[in-house]
Formats: C-alpha cells, sequence, structure tokens
C-alpha cells in the first residue's frame, strides 16, 4: 500500500479525516490525513482564493518548511515530511489539543516550565517564533507536552554578524517570551511572576511592539482587501 509520502496533493485531501482549519481567503486548509494507520497534517493553500494562492501561498510553504527544516530533531516541533508542491506541506501529526481549547486553570505550573523551555530550544536552533500570542499554534500534546505549530511568521538567526537582524531577532524571541506569559495570564493569573508582570507591562508600552503590530495589521488588511474576493471564510483570527 502507498505510504502518505508518495501520495498526490489531491490523494491526500482524499484521505482527510478531520480538518483544523477551513481554508479560503488568505487562509489554508489544515487538515489531519490518515491512511494505513499513518497520520499526518496537510497545510493546504490550494483552496485559498486565486491571488492568495499564487503569491501568498507558495511563500508560506516555503517559509515554513525552511523553520521546520531548522528545527529538525527540537523537542516540541512537529517533523517536516515532504513539501508536496507549492501549495502544501505535510508536517508530523501531533496528538492532543491547542492551547486555545484547554479550559481556564487547564495549564499547570509544570507545563509553563516547560513552555519555557521549548522556547528556548526554538531560539536556541535560531529561530523566533513570532506568532506564540495566538493560542492555536500552542499544542497540549497528549502526553502533557507543549508543541509549537504554525512557523509562517518566524524569523531567523542571521548567518553572518549584523547588528540590525542580530537585535531584531533578540526583540523577537523577546517577544516569544511574552507570549508565554500572556498565556499564564489568560489561563493562570495567579501564576504570574513578579518578572512576569513586569515583562507585560513592558510589552503594552514599547513603541516598537505597538508599531509593528500596527503595520502588521494593516499589511493583513490591505493584502486581504486586495488579494481576497469579500464575503469568504477564512479570515478569522489564527
Ligand atoms: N502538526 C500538528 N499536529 C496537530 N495539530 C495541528 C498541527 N498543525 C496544526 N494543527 C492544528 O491546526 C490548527 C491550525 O494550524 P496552523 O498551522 O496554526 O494554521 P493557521 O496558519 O491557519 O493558523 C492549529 O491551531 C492546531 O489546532
Ligand atoms: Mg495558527
Amino acid at each position: 500500500m502507498t505510504p502518505l509520502r508518495d501520495l498526490s496533493l489531491e490523494q491526500l485531501r482524499a484521505h482527510a479525516v478531520k480538518t483544523f482549519r477551513r481554508g479560503g481567503g488568505s487562509r489554508p486548509d489544515v487538515l489531519l490525513v490518515r491512511l494505513n494507520g499513518e497520520q499526518a497534517v496537510l497545510k493546504d493553500y490550494s483552496q485559498a482564493d486565486p491571488w492568495f494562492r499564487r503569491l501568498v501561498g507558495p511563500l508560506s510553504v516555503r517559509r515554513e518548511a525552511r523553520a521546520l527544516k531548522q528545527l529538525a530533531g527540537a523537542r516540541g516541533v512537529p517533523r517536516l515530511l515532504r513539501v508536496v508542491n507549492r501549495d502544501a506541506l505535510l508536517m508530523e501529526y501531533i496528538p492532543g489539543t491547542s492551547a486555545r481549547e484547554v479550559p481556564p486553570g487547564g495549564l499547570t505550573p509544570p507545563f509553563f516550565e516547560r513552555l519555557y523551555r521549548l522556547v528556548d530550544r526554538l531560539h536556541e536552533f535560531g529561530v523566533a517564533h513570532c506568532d506564540l500570542r495566538s493560542e492555536g499554534n500552542i499544542l497540549v500534546g497528549a502526553d502533557g507536552e507543549p508543541h509549537a505549530v504554525d512557523f509562517t511568521a518566524h524569523f531567523r538567526r542571521g548567518r553572518r554578524w549584523n547588528p540590525l537582524s542580530r537585535w531584531m531577532y533578540e526583540k523577537f524571541c523577546e517577544a516569544d517570551r511574552v507570549a508565554v506569559a500572556r498565556l499564564k495570564k489568560s489561563h493562570a493569573p495567579d501564576l504570574l511572576t513578579d518578572a512576569e508582570r513586569q515583562a507585560l507591562a513592558r510589552d503594552r508600552k514599547t513603541w516598537l511592539e505597538r508599531t509593528a503590530r500596527f503595520i502588521g495589521k494593516s499589511v493583513r488588511h490591505i493584502s486581504r482587501w486586495l488579494l481576497t474576493r469579500p464575503g469568504k471564510s477564512g479570515r478569522g483570527r489564527d
């Protein structure tokens, strides 16, 4: 029988057993694919609006694949199984649930410790995630271990010494750590330490973060407006 790695995109889609996210608009389909006991997650932009599919899809697939390759071997990161084509990639399935679906109080002190360790590990491998504020990107594995997914927005540590990119990289690493504090604030505020409270307060205040967020939002809104048809799905938060 053909293993998942030999199937075409159409064949993979035909073996989808669960939809994590329905694509369309600017978004990919994120599907759980199963065949002969083998499981994997397919992230597929082929159903996004035409301009997004042509421009943003291939870029996002390449970016995410590059991050996953650089993180190969890092615990808490799904393995890249293969880039299927310019629209889609296939990665290891992490059984469990996303932090967004965990009810308040459901995340424990050891979980947060391990999540900080995971964030440090990403940075040791030279990758800042940059979108851990989105709770859907943090998974609680069936074994209780934290996992990070969705590396489309990542920022890599440059190979050559470049003060500007090094500075930006450090800022994004700090933003990843603050995202853990934010998750704690929303799920278990009693666990926040003084240092985390201060980091959250600083985060609200820095003009850099505010400007970056403003630019990010504007670019997203303008590109969605330009590249997608009105009234389509997939414009929700991630
Ligand atoms: N490797 C994976 N294993 C298990 N679930 C995953 C995996 N990748 C994504 N998911 C699920 O799919 C959801 C959407 O995936 P994500 O990569 O965040 O897509 P988007 O770019 O649309 O935010 C995640 O919130 C998570 O629930
Ligand atoms: Mg996401």
